[in-house]
């Protein structure tokens, strides 16, 4: 089978390189000509773990190609799927027009029986729009249009592809059905689950997983806060409540809240189409309240270990990317917190291991420091964002050192109350008791 996939982004060129790893014969379509110089010389236009590796192998070997841009090569294809971002709009509902500029883009191409898999994460129904779409554009054709949607964490993506909890089909006729599970058999034998449902069915399981998961991080940071003025440890609450397996113990660390290129949007999409489908997701709603609220509630924990005046002092900030392990800045709680410290008249000078390049053109009034240790340097309060590993081995004393004042704002709670005082700093971690002279109200 020839496998063409239409955006070359964090979804589908990650979905390429992998389905050459499986054996599969893959062309990568994307209409950014530098991105697609780029990645036929073997380098990778985006920061993922293991990413450029599967690339220039796949690459030197002629299973995996790119070309800028749909032409008569889609032809050959089998399958054809759509990987093109599907971002928010100003009223909440996804922009759906890189997908429909893409398929209309391809449509003329269609020979013979194909397949085209909508892998982007798109709103209940528009399988059936796109289907219409097609079928208008091309009434000769013989082909079914398919749901198959991505859960793909950034900073893991490969390995989340290549061992999946489950692959999801969403597919109304059986040979759509049949053609999409021989392309996973090579997952299949690894006891991967291939599941096929609806296509609407795995439209809207896609939503449901991802705000089932930003639910539970509003529940961990609303219990984060509960444990603080409770004086419980959030940490030991979610490792006992972790242990029910009804529960699970993944994604209950609690943060500044949860940001990427995936939560903030699909959120907002759910809670726009149950409303249209008058049936409002009122959970989910107070999902994006909580999480919005948080990030500024973040601004006035690290204003309050300043005692709540920010003139003239100085911030240092460690990690802006919205998580480690990937340069993504969508949606990132720094790009909220950041400027809020400034607009009250801190100077913010910032360091992340991979990200700055993205961030600087988003946070053009912050200082940008060579290394972690710059961030200290002269700084009244630092404050850590996100938990990329090269923070936890920072030696805390020489830290102290250099700064001009003695706060620790832990937003992720990489350090330790013992660490901190042994090195001469106030502590304030979240979900725990604070530093004892904190100046926060409470
Ligand atoms: C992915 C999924 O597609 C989206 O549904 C999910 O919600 C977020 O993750 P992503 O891969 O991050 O989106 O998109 P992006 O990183 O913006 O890459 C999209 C790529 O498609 C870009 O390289 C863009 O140049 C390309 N593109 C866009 C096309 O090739 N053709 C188009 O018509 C539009
Ligand atoms: C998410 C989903 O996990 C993935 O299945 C889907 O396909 C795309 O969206 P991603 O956005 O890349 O993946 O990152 P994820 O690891 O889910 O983190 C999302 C946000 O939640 C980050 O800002 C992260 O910092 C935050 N988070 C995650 C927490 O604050 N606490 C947690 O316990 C886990």
């Amino acid at each position: 089978m020839k496998i063409s996939i239409i955006g070359a982004g964090y979804v589908g060129l990650v979905s390429g390189t992998c389905f050459a790893e499986l054996g599969w014969n893959v062309t990568c379509i994307d209409n950014d000509a530098k991105r697609v110089e780029q990645m036929r010389k073997g380098i990778t236009p985006i920061y993922e773990p293991g990413l450029d590796d599967l690339l220039v192998r796949h690459g030197n070997s002629g299973a995996l190609s790119f070309r800028c841009g749909a032409d008569a090569s889609l032809a050959s294809a089998d399958l054809i799927f759509i990987a093109v971002g599907t971002p928010m709009s100003d009223d909440g509902q996804a922009d759906l027009t890189q997908v429909t500029s893409a398929v209309t883009e391809i449509a003329p191409y269609l020979d013979g029986y194909t397949v085209v898999i909508l892998k982007s994460t798109v709103p209940i129904g528009t399988n059936d729009q796109i289907e219409a779409l097609i079928r208008s554009l091309r009434p000769d054709a013989d082909f079914d249009v398919c749901s198959n949607p991505e859960f793909l964490r950034e900073g893991s993506a490969v390995q989340d592809f290549m061992q999946p909890d489950r692959v999801l089909i969403g597919a109304n006729t059986e040979k759509a059905s049949k053609m999409l599970r021989h392309l996973y058999q090579p997952l299949a034998m690894r006891d991967v689950p291939i599941m096929t449902v609806s296509r609407i069915s795995a439209e809207l399981a896609k939503y449901a997983a991802n705000t089932f998961l930003a639910m539970k991080i509003s529940f961990i940071n609303e219990i984060s806060d509960l444990s603080e003025k409770a004086g419980a440890d959030v940490a030991e609450v979610a490792m006992a409540i972790g242990k029910d397996h009804r529960i699970g113990d993944k994604f209950l660390h609690p943060g500044p809240g949860y940001g990427g290129s995936c939560f903030p949007k699909d959120v907002s999409a759910l809670i726009y189409q149950a409303r249209q489908f008058n049936s409002p997701v009122t959970l989910i709603e107070q999902v994006q309240a909580i999480n919005s609220a948080r990030k500024l509630a973040m601004v006035d924990r690290i204003a309050g270990a300043l005692g709540g005046d920010l003139k003239g002092r100085t911030i240092g900030i460690l990690g802006v990317t919205f998580k480690p392990n990937t340069d993504d800045m969508r949606d990132a709680p720094s790009v909220t917190i950041l400027p809020a410290l400034i607009a009250m008249g801190a100077t913010v000078r910032a360091y992340d291991p991979v990200g700055m390049n993205n961030a600087r053109p988003m946070l053009p009034d912050v200082e940008w420091m060579a290394g972690p240790m710059e961030v200290f340097r002269g700084a009244d309060c630092v404050a850590l964002l996100t938990e990329w590993g090269e923070f936890n081995a920072l030696d805390l004393p020489d830290a102290r050192a250099l700064m001009h004042g003695d706060a620790l704002v832990d937003l992720r709670n990489v350090y330790s109350h013992d660490r901190a005082s042994e090195a001469g700093l106030r502590y304030f971690p979240i979900g725990t008791r604070r530093h004892s002279d904190d100046h926060t109200t409470r």
